[in-house]
């Protein structure tokens, strides 16, 4: 396997069969799940079997596609890249909706190289919608090619984002921020998938998604996908640093310069040049 993207397309229907079925696992999980069965890595942070089982499904079929790629995953111990490559994935974002009943839940893989991100696939077990990009080739929802809105106005903008659950820090200051949002803009959602948000800004369904404090798992997958939809991601400094940096804003770019004005405060009390964050 070498870094040229035709090998990446040439896998593009084995990676998707390989998600495909760890999204079937869960989703027949998703039929029976017993609550009684959560497990927490620390206090409102669940996990649950099924995201310990649709993960090793996915490094089981994925480690076959590139032997010696690396793996960044939510529930095991990372695996140094030998080659280059490496999946990152998150096997169940959206694991409080999924232990409550709730079906907006998503596997998300994403595929990077010398860490850049070359493809990126958001799976819905429900419904089974396959959201997937590939750099420089556009990015889909099933066979349909992704658009991001035209939506220029943020007064008629449709918001997502989180908020915090187990990191209490800064919670105070990001519902301060929200409201801002709320004030500016047409409405604010919070559905509980942020790689599912991400897929759903590349959709044109929802024009801006901010968090803080995400893990590269949660974004990898969908931060390519917006690009390739023709969006901007961000972190909340207008930089680069979206995958590690624990900021992330993705827009239909015509959002963004509003977006990064109404998150300045928030910047700076958060990202100081030195000091707390
Ligand atoms: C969570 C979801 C949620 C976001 C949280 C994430 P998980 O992932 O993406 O939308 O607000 O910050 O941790 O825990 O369900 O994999
Ligand atoms: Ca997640
Ligand atoms: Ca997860």
């Amino acid at each position: 396997m070498s870094s040229s993207l035709p090998s990446v397309a040439a896998l593009d229907s084995e990676i998707q069969s390989v998600i495909r079925t760890a999204g079937d696992f869960a989703r027949q999980e998703f039929e029976v799940f017993n609550f009684d069965t959560v497990e927490y890595k620390a206090e409102n942070d669940p996990f649950t079997y099924v995201d310990v089982r649709t993960e090793e499904l996915l490094k089981e079929g994925l480690s076959q596609l590139i032997p010696g790629a690396g793996f960044t995953t939510e529930e095991a111990k990372s695996q140094a890249t030998k080659n280059g490559w490496e999946w990152i994935i998150d096997p169940i974002d959206g694991t409080s909706n999924f232990t409550h009943g709730i079906p907006h839940f998503s596997i998300s893989v994403g595929l990077a190289y010398q860490k850049k991100m070359m493809a990126g696939y958001v799976f819905q077990p429900v419904g089974e919608v396959m959201y997937h990009a590939q750099k420089g080739q556009g990015a889909w929802e099933n066979e349909r090619p992704l658009r991001i809105s035209p939506r220029a106005d943020l007064p008629y903008a449709l918001v997502a984002t989180g908020f915090p659950y187990s990191d209490m820090g800064w919670r105070r200051e990001w519902v301060d921020l929200v409201v801002n949002v709320l004030d500016a803009a047409h409405g604010v959602r919070r559905f509980g998938s942020a790689a599912l948000d991400l897929a759903n800004v590349a959709a044109g369904r929802l024009d801006v998604f901010f968090e803080f404090n995400l893990k590269s798992w949660d974004v990898a997958a969908g931060s390519l996908l917006v690009q390739e939809a023709g969006g901007l991601v961000t972190d909340f400094q207008g930089g680069n640093d979206y995958i590690y940096g624990r900021q992330i804003v993705a827009s239909n770019g015509h959002l963004h310069a509003p977006m990064l004005a109404l998150l300045e405060h928030f910047t700076a009390l958060v990202f100081p040049p030195t000091g707390k964050s």
